[in-house]
């Protein structure tokens, strides 16, 4: 990635606008996820250490811009950051002037950016702003950084000087690991509900990867387009030949797409008992797939023995009900002990593995859901377009 560090930066007596992801889940006031706050502290303290003041900036939610709402503020989680920090952060309420300072050795948090009208269409005076508002702006907001807004985008622009974070670095770098200069073989797992939102996904992958595994709802439309009965499992039938082109694509390419062998069934996941494994040619006509059963994790976990670097995007099965959590479980148990340069990312896939108790074992587990996925579509997100920009 092209980009100022923050190394390449003087900062001492300065103050610097950072924009951070601190989009994090918040039940009633109260933080139920402080991945995000934990993986920019190391920015932070690194900004601090050099003898500079922060304004962090960050989004929450998706409020309606314009329109203050407690439920989206940013408070309880300035309270948290201080928390974690050891250090104190100031939080500057709603306030659409942007009428704040910040002294060398301050952290301010200011309220939600998405409060402020300007921010979704990237206003150009917004961005400004926000650039004004210190010498100068750091982005360290991956999770964001596919939105082209006014704190993620067009403040880039503005700013006289920018730099990436680096979580934003560390995240790049994971992407380049992955589909630049992959160590192969390189398998994907892509998983999820449905073809349709991963399509892009999984397009481009068959041109980078040695082998693809397709899970979750997405593996019953290829199992539809290979002409078997999935019952009354999750499908997009209207996506069948989309499937058959990608299969035919990788059989072309030589790239491995291999097929469960058996599926764990259920009539629905309000009832999920029994559970029934099956193999995949005896699917009842009203059962529906919830997840793979052991035979085909022992079939993917072969082949993923074989890989060299591994990326992994979605649940292979309904992981959230059991018992429909095990093959998603067993294929996180094998790629936490092999020897692979393995990537966890989507919002799902990495609390999974987290709640698994496999996470430290992982190589890297991306902070970004859908940044992430539109680095894997091979897109350029906006906010590293305009870092390399401004390099
Ligand atoms: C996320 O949670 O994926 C990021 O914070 C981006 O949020 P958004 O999808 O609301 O832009």
């Amino acid at each position: 990635m092209k980009t100022k560090t923050i190394a390449d930066l003087e900062l001492n007596k300065k103050i610097v606008v950072m924009r951070v992801d601190l989009n994090v889940p918040v039940k009633n006031g109260v933080i139920t996820g402080e991945k995000r706050i934990k993986a920019v502290l190391p920015t932070i303290r690194a900004v601090l250490d050099k003898g500079a003041g922060i304004i962090l900036l960050s989004h929450l939610g998706r409020p309606e811009e314009g329109v203050y709402e407690e439920k989206f503020s940013l408070r309880p989680v300035a309270v948290c950051l201080a928390e974690l920090l050891g250090h104190e952060v100031k939080f500057h309420g709603y306030d659409p002037d942007l009428n704040v300072k910040a002294q060398p050795g301050e952290i301010i948090l200011l309220e939600n950016v998405r409060f402020l009208k300007g921010e979704k269409k990237n206003s150009p005076e917004l961005a400004k702003k926000y650039a004004s508002l210190g010498d100068v702006f750091i982005m360290d907001a991956f999770g964001t950084a596919h939105r082209a807004q006014a704190t993620t985008e067009g403040v880039i622009q503005a700013a006289s000087e920018a730099a990436a974070g680096p979580l934003m670095i560390a995240e790049m770098d994971a992407a380049t690991r992955i589909l630049d200069a992959p160590q192969r073989p390189l398998y994907a797992i892509v998983g999820g509900s449905k073809v349709s939102t991963k399509l892009t996904v999984l397009e481009n992958l068959i041109e980078k990867v040695d082998g693809l595994i397709v899970g979750g709802g997405i593996a019953n439309t290829f199992l539809l387009a290979e002409g078997v009965n999935v019952g009354n499992s999750l499908t997009e039938p209207e996506l069948v030949p989309e499937a058959k082109k990608l299969l035919d694509l990788a059989k072309k390419k030589g790239v491995v797409m291999p097929m469960p062998k058996d599926a764990v069934t259920a009539k629905s996941l309000e009832e999920p008992k029994p559970a029934k494994t099956v193999a995949i040619s005896e699917v009842g006509a009203d059962d529906c797939i919830f997840d793979i059963g052991p035979e085909t994790v022992e079939y993917y976990s072969e082949l993923l023995a074989n890989a060299k670097t591994i990326v992994w995007n979605g649940p292979v099965g309904a992981f959230e009900t059991e018992p429909f959590d095990a093959g998603t479980k067993a294929l996180a148990e094998r790629i936490a002990g092999s020897d692979a340069y393995s990537v966890i990312c989507g919002g799902d896939t990495v609390t999974a593995v987290e709640n698994m108790g496999f996470a430290d074992k992982m190589s890297y587990l991306s902070t970004g859901g859908g940044a992430f996925l539109e680095v894997l579509e091979g897109k350029t997100l906006p906010a590293v377009a305009a870092l390399a920009a401004k390099a």
